[in-house]
């Protein structure tokens, strides 16, 4: 346990200094602005392993989509694959879908109301289970995410990969501060993403810096290296078929569905491969990360008589109007080419939101 941080008076005044620094510096988001554990969960569920910048416009089509769980419970798995577009990780979203049946089921709607309740949904651990129970009921229960362990790591002076695994839990169970919990949560998180950054602490800034056994010495373990990796799409366009003939307006797309069975993105619409990464004579080259891995993405147009070019992977194939594309749960990758062919955004479905519409 950090020793000076074991007297009530050091950690009343830690409370403190975090809560009016979060006061002053908390960035205006849009879950920020709500005590609706359905909406803090879907932004906390969005916010696993996602920048918050890439979150906001997606959790606001999300909302403006499905605002309740029981709109969320009724809607068809393909559409909420294709609203969480461009986050990645889509088990999260699979997950929070079967979790809106199990709330809709077991409360009739009533999301469960303490943190171990939570946890019994699908998706849902011990730091969802924290960080919804205490915003949105201000339940005195502490979040520990990469960001806040980084920052009671440095606080305590413990070594990133040291043995205080057990000591961490404790720590922040004692810190958190009792009658705002989910303030302090939130302050401790936006502390980590904003302050106490991994590779440049802004200790200059950083309220607790008078706290901190280590204030900018301690060590983050650089990034695992990336790899780039070649990969080769095929574009195949041909005219929108309008009964027997080719509509002038409008093109379609072979689009190809990943398999259920497969271990990523299973079910999701893609491009279909190509048996080999062309050399040359490309549509175009698109970079794309995942992880630690950059894809160097070479899609070459491919006409409809020569589809033994592509690679069988098994998944059903379709053509699509491009227009219409952009509804279905494509793979972010698929969507980034998709924009650079036509004037499809490189976001999910676009939806006209009414202020306070009503979708029970
Ligand atoms: N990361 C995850 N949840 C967060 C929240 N509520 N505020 C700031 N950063 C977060």
């Amino acid at each position: 346990m950090a020793k000076m941080l074991v007297d009530k008076e050091r950690v009343a005044q830690v409370r403190g200094v975090l809560l009016e620094w979060y006061s002053r510096h908390r960035r205006d988001l849009p879950w920020r602005q709500t005590r609706d554990p359905y909406a803090i969960w879907v932004s906390e569920i969005m916010l696993q392993q996602t920048r918050v910048a890439v979150v906001v416009d997606r959790y606001r089509e999300f909302m403006c989509r499905f605002p309740t769980v029981f709109a969320l419970a009724s809607a068809p798995e393909q559409e909420v694959l294709a609203l969480w577009s461009g986050l990645g990780y889509y088990r999260r979203a699979r997950m929070l879908h079967k979790a809106a049946h199990a709330v809709v089921a077991a409360g009739k709607g009533k999301m469960p109301g303490t943190a171990a309740e939570l946890r019994s949904l699908p998706g849902v651990g011990t730091y969802t289970a924290a960080a919804v129970a205490s915003i949105a009921y201000n339940e005195p229960v502490a979040v520990v995410d990469g960001n806040v362990e980084r920052v009671l790591c440095r606080v305590a002076g413990w070594d990133a990969n040291g043995e205080h695994g057990r000591y961490m839990d404790e720590f922040a169970a004692r810190l958190v501060d009792p009658d705002r919990p989910g303030d302090f949560n939130q302050a401790m998180m936006e502390l980590g993403a904003m302050v106490c950054l991994p590779r440049s602490p802004q200790c200059l800034v950083c309220p607790l810096a008078e706290f901190c056994k280590t204030r900018g010495e301690h060590k983050t373990a650089p990034r695992a290296r990336s790899v780039n990796r070649e990969v080769g799409y095929a574009l195949c366009l041909r005219p929108r078929q309008n009964g027997a003939s080719a509509d002038p307006d409008g093109a379609e797309v072979l689009l190809e569905q990943r398999p259920q069975t497969v271990s990523v993105m299973p079910g999701l619409w893609e491009l279909p491969s190509l048996l080999e990464v062309p050399n040359g004579d490309t549509r175009m080259t698109v970079r794309h990360a995942i992880m630690n891995v950059n894809y160097i993405v070479r899609v070459r147009d491919v006409q409809e008589t020569e589809l033994a070019a592509l690679a069988a992977k098994g998944g059903q194939r379709r053509w699509v109007r491009l227009d219409d594309a952009r509804g279905l749960a494509l793979t972010g990758l698929t969507r980034k080419v998709l924009s650079r062919v036509n004037s499809t955004p490189s976001g999910p479905p676009h939806i006209e939101c009414q202020p306070n519409a009503a979708d029970g």
